[in-house]
């Protein structure tokens, strides 16, 4: 089964160049200037006048993930193809057990359900509590190819880890050469804030960010960076929000600590005015951390960190909620499942409003949307990059089209976007995946199970960053 690419502008994050891309046997098997002879009766798509983008990594997403009193809307199948449609062939979800349930039998149901997807994935591994299996299994899971981590320093009661815990976590993670991925909130500031509001009779969507404002954000944001320190681990801090955070992580950076951030395209676009949607449409934005005031210079922080290099990634923690789903919290803001769709919206919404308003070029673009996702993951060179020996794993983007996205078009199984209305500068013309097109002029192809779990190795533990004391030294 063979491919060829031709005249299309191949972006990576460190190459911007014309050429011919030869596809076989799902692998990436020659780039070069008239690839024709090479590819003799190999199927062939024109893509002059198009860029060539490596697969987009969607490094948060939550399919068919339990939560918050229900399910989030997209299985791995109906969330991997609404990826591709938008461009992301490789998402890693977080794999979170159930109370009670230990991490392998966590990872064993995850395997069963990610069977469906589309495209290929991996994971995280969330740790929501502390036992004396703990450490052992965290070893079993990094033996798996599953060698990054999550903790959610929000949701008490749920999900939360607290400080014990989250030290426990970052030491081990160290020693096994895995990245620990951060919700970074305060959950004991929240809890007590959402009574008080609640006691207050303040029950709708509109108090949700009320519960939650950036202040708790950066000081999660701070603790979780000075407990990996601690422990020399590195820590990736998902979904920030706040300038709060931002300057949390740029102290750390500063300072010589491996760490990373990322952020989410509803972050950098919309303000907290969403929450006043009339008829409880503002349940539909109610996500964690929350969507910002446009007023706190928070935008502008979070804009400069992607185009000054401090800033990491841009995922788009897709975790859908029909409206239906949202009406669990329609009496007290506390019960509406948090979460959004944005799988699909986050290649257009990047080259609209980050290329295209000058924010950052094209090949920092594929960086914060591929190719760190795939470095900082362990999935890079075989991901992440358009290179001989590649997954094949392309976009071919038209950036003339414009266009519009809509709840009415996306793929997901979501009933509302959050960027409902919002204009795009090019799309997506054929979207491939391991060789095989399954997206080409606005129709998916893609094949159920054909999605491919994808095993990692963890990374040499160095300790930058983490203190040296004295009686300590060599
Ligand atoms: O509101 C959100 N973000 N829902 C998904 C779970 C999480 O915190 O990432
Ligand atoms: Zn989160
Ligand atoms: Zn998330």
């Amino acid at each position: 089964m063979s491919l060829l690419i031709r005249n299309g502008e191949i972006v990576t994050a460190t190459d911007r160049y014309v050429a011919d891309v030869f596809v076989k046997d799902g692998r990436i098997a020659a780039i070069g200037q008239d690839l024709s002879a090479h590819a003799a009766g190999s199927d062939a798509i024109d893509a002059a006048g198009q860029f060539v983008f490596p697969g987009f990594i969607d490094p948060h997403v939550h399919m068919e993930l339990p939560f918050m009193g229900t399910v989030s809307a997209d299985d791995f199948e109906s969330g991997t193809a609404s990826g591709v449609a938008g461009g992301t062939t490789c998402i890693i979800d977080f794999c979170i057990p159930n109370r009670g349930q230990s991490m392998l039998e966590a990872l064993a149901a995850w395997r069963e359900k990610s069977k469906k997807a589309v495209a290929d994935y991996t994971f995280h591994m969330a740790i929501t509590g502390w036992n004396d299996n703990s450490a052992d299994e965290m070893a079993r899971v990094v033996a798996e190819g599953v060698t990054s981590f999550k903790v959610f320093m929000a949701y008490k009661g749920a999900l939360m880890v607290d400080d014990g815990e989250l030290y426990q976590v970052m030491k081990h993670a160290a020693q096994l050469g895995a990245v620990v991925t951060v919700h970074a909130e305060n959950g004991d500031a929240i809890v007590n804030l959402q009574r008080e509001l609640v006691a207050n009779g303040n029950l709708g969507p509109e108090f949700h960010p009320v519960s939650r404002p950036s202040s708790v954000e950066g000081e999660a944001t701070n603790r979780a960076l000075m407990m990996a320190r601690l422990h020399g681990t590195t820590a990736y801090i998902v979904h920030m929000t706040c300038r709060e955070s931002v300057d949390a992580l740029v102290r750390a950076k500063l300072e010589g600590q491996h760490c990373f951030g990322e952020t989410c395209p509803q972050y950098l676009l919309l303000d907290d005015s969403v929450f006043l949607k009339p008829n409880f449409e503002g349940a539909s934005f109610v996500m964690s951390p929350p969507i910002r005031p446009a007023h706190m210079g928070h935008h502008d922080a979070l804009w400069r960190g992607l185009s000054n290099g401090m800033l990491d990634s841009v995922g788009t923690d897709h975790c859908p909620f029909t409206f239906e789903q949202k009406q669990l919290g329609k009496d007290n803001f506390m019960l509406i499942p948090n979460g959004a769709a944005g799988i699909e919206d986050r290649l257009q919404m990047m080259y609209t409003y980050g290329v295209c308003e000058g924010r950052f070029d094209v090949q920092r673009m594929v960086e914060l949307g591929s190719a760190n996702p795939a470095r900082i993951f362990g999935l890079y060179p075989r991901k992440g990059t358009v290179a001989v020996g590649a997954d094949a794993d392309l976009v071919i983007y038209d950036p003339q089209p414009v266009g519009t996205r809509s709840a009415k078009t996306h793929h997901s199984r979501a009933d509302r976007s959050i960027f409902e209305g919002w204009k795009v500068q090019g799309q997506p013309t054929t979207v491939i995946v391991n060789g095989k097109v399954c997206f080409a002029g606005g129709k998916l192809k893609v094949e159920r199970g054909a999605g491919r779990f994808v095993a990692r190795k963890p990374m040499p533990h160095v300790a930058h960053g983490a203190e040296q004391p004295a009686a300590l030294r060599p």
